[in-house]
């Protein structure tokens, strides 16, 4: 259990958080859809996919903060106001989705098994819960900062900030001194050394659901590019996968330009219905003109 701690003197939590998690950290930084996406190759597609999961997430991160917020293993970290991503997600999804968004969007298999690890945690071992707040908070207040000025600029986003309001903290006015006010703490929290191996070994844990749920957005993407070139041929593909092709422009009046298939309905059934239509007005048109 403990074998990412034994061994090792740590001064706190935050120092044996930091320590143990940088081969994972590492891992998660290299996977292919986060490589994409530093590369500044991210699509539109991939970033919406990206935001739903994140969406799904936060929801269940910040309900088991809510419950736990009295609990002395977590109040220290509780900043609802500076932290919160919940209505940041669903400001930028009705952004990019529209008035529909909750309807469109869906919670994949790895992005279920974290929520589920989540709600776990914060009912039944809340002393863990400073783990999967340190992993996603302190990442967006690091990394995140970075992935935002890569995602504004791949993806043409308005400077207005519009779809970006995930990466924003407008609670926070200086980022590096929350950090070390977040640390401090997290180093306050009435534990015993047993328990920092645990919120140690939960906080790589929390890493590796991440890296799961890019995995599987990547398979999802990959499986959406195989279809599409199935149905329309390579030229197709070829404009979604090549250089900067990837990268879809926006419209001129700010609003992200959606690729083809994100304006298509996303149940199968209806896509079906469009296409029987389609065909049916073509036929019919047909005879009409024969
Ligand atoms: C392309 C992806 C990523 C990049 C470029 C990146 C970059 C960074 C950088 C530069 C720092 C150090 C900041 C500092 O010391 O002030 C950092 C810290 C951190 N990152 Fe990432 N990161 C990425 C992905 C992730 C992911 C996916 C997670 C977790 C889900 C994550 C979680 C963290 C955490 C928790 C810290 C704080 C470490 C600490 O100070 O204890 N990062 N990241």
């Amino acid at each position: 259990m403990a074998q990412h701690t034994e061994g090792r003197k740590f001064q706190d939590l935050s120092e044996a958080l930091k320590e143990s998690t940088k081969d994972v950290h590492a891992e998660a930084e290299n996977t292919e859809f986060m490589k994409i996406f530093q590369k500044g190759q991210v699509t539109l597609h991939e970033f919406k996919l990206y935001l739903a999961s994140l969406y799904y997430i936060y929801v269940a991160l910040e309900e088991e903060s809510e419950r736990n917020k009295d609990n002395p293993v977590y109040t220290p970290v509780y900043f609802p106001n500076e932290l919160n991503r919940t209505a940041a997600l669903e400001e930028d999804l009705k952004y990019f989705y529209g008035p529909t968004w909750k309807e469109d969007i869906q919670c994949h298999e790895a992005t279920q098994k974290y929520v589920d690890r989540l709600h776990h945690v914060g009912q039944y071992e809340p002393e863990l819960l400073v783990a999967h707040a340190y992993t996603r908070y302190l990442g967006d207040l690091s990394g995140g900062q970075i992935l935002k000025k890569i995602a504004q600029k791949s993806l043409s986003l308005p400077s207005t900030g519009k779809g970006l309001s995930f990466f924003n903290f407008s609670g926070i006015t200086n980022i590096s001194k929350f950090k070390q006010l977040y640390r401090a703490r997290m180093n306050s929290i009435p534990i015993d050394s047993d328990i920092i191996e645990r919120i140690v070994e939960e906080a790589r844990k929390s890493f590796l659901l991440n890296i799961e749920v890019f995995q599987e957005l990547q398979r999802l993407v990959n499986q959406g590019k195989l279809l599409q070139n199935n149905h329309l041929g390579k030229s197709k593909l070829d404009f979604h996968t090549t250089g900067n092709n990837r990268i879809q422009n926006p419209k001129e009046n700010g609003q992200a330009q959606m690729n083809y298939t994100d304006m298509l309905p996303s149940s199968p059934l209806l896509r079906w219905t469009l296409a029987l239509f389609f065909l049916t007005t073509t036929i019919v048109v047909s005879l009409y003109a024969i």
